[in-house]
């Protein structure tokens, strides 16, 4: 049948939607499916009209994608796509809510608060400095509360830095996320599940040149390391495992996600977040595992296909 690759939209992410749209469209094409890859715009019902396609694979990244909205679209026309529900989508996109529930299914997850930009400024940096500091300490991250690619996203190792990294995490929404940084090593686990039920494949550790897994050091080839499967023991492996799958159950998702988590030195796996549209460029880290799992990216998206259409 005929899929539609929904690639680009209007959020930050749009480059790296576009880079994950065709290495997917290209990998289907390889395993003889018919493919079209269509941006998102005002259009995109009259698009889903006149093409009726059998079966969308949204890939967007970041707002309207992860959040759910563009796969509202897909629920009121009644064309089967692959991936989380809108409403798993929206509680996932948001790093504050999907803490909060993986939080309460026993997971480890650094101690954050989530902090309106209004807030901030009647409160001003000073007092929001203090508290944060005096409840939290550092170092800490600061984050847009939805967001991906780290965009937006500071350490900071002293108080006076707090506010900078509060105003650079505005820049890409209402709300930031000031996070305990935990100091580890960062891994990516994917889950997926194509009509058997979610299983979590090889976990992939990151080890950025620069130190920092910035947006340069994501989309820039060679300039991050990656050990897949990550070197870890059997047991530290099998949290992973278990954490992301954990995440993907209680936060309801379908056919595919991935989890961002890091291992500190006490060997405790924290999560961070979890991705509905994880990244699938030449540099992201879920083709590196599906290879490792000795799967083809292209046979993968297929199966996706095949399960959201039945
Ligand atoms: N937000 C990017 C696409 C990722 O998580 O891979
Ligand atoms: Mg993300």
């Amino acid at each position: 049948g005929r899929v539609v690759v929904l690639a680009g939209g209007l959020s930050h992410e749009r480059d790296v939607s576009l880079r994950s749209g065709r290495r997917v469209a290209e990998a289907l094409r390889e395993t003889g499916t018919e493919v079209d890859v269509r941006d998102v715009d005002a259009d995109l019902l009259r698009m889903l009209r006149d093409e009726a396609p059998d079966c969308v694979l949204p890939l967007l990244h970041g707002e309207t994608g992860e959040d759910g909205a563009v796969r509202e679209v897909l629920e009121l026309v009644g064309v089967p796509y692959v991936g989380s529900r809108p409403s798993a989508c929206r509680a996932a996109f948001d790093k504050p809510v999907a803490k909060a529930v993986v939080a309460r299914a026993g997971l480890h997850t650094p101690a954050s608060v989530a902090l309106p930009h209004e807030t901030f400024r009647e409160l001003g940096a000073a007092a929001v400095m203090d508290a944060i500091v005096a409840s939290i300490g550092l170092p800490l991250i600061v984050k847009p509360a939805r967001g991906g690619s780290a965009l937006g996203c500071t350490a900071v190792r002293e108080a006076a830095a707090l506010a900078g990294a509060m105003v650079n995490a505005f820049a890409y929404g209402d709300t930031a996320l000031v996070e305990r940084f935990v100091v580890g090593s960062e891994v990516a686990v994917p889950v997926v599940d194509t009509g058997t039920g979610p299983r979590a494949l090889p976990v992939v550790s990151i080890v950025p040149d620069g130190g920092v897994y910035d947006y340069a050091a994501r989309y820039t080839a060679g300039s991050t390391e990656f050990q897949v499967p990550a070197k870890l023991s059997d047991e530290l492996a099998a949290e992973c495992a278990r954490v992301a799958l954990t995440a993907h159950e209680v936060l309801g998702l379908r056919d595919l996600s991935r989890s961002d988590l890091i291992i500190d030195a006490q060997g405790t796996v924290w999560f961070l977040e979890v991705n509905v549209a994880p990244g699938l460029t030449e540099t992201s880290t879920v083709p590196l595992a599906v290879a490792a799992a000795g799967l083809d990216l292209g046979d993968l998206m297929a199966d996706l296909v095949r399960t959201a259409v039945e």
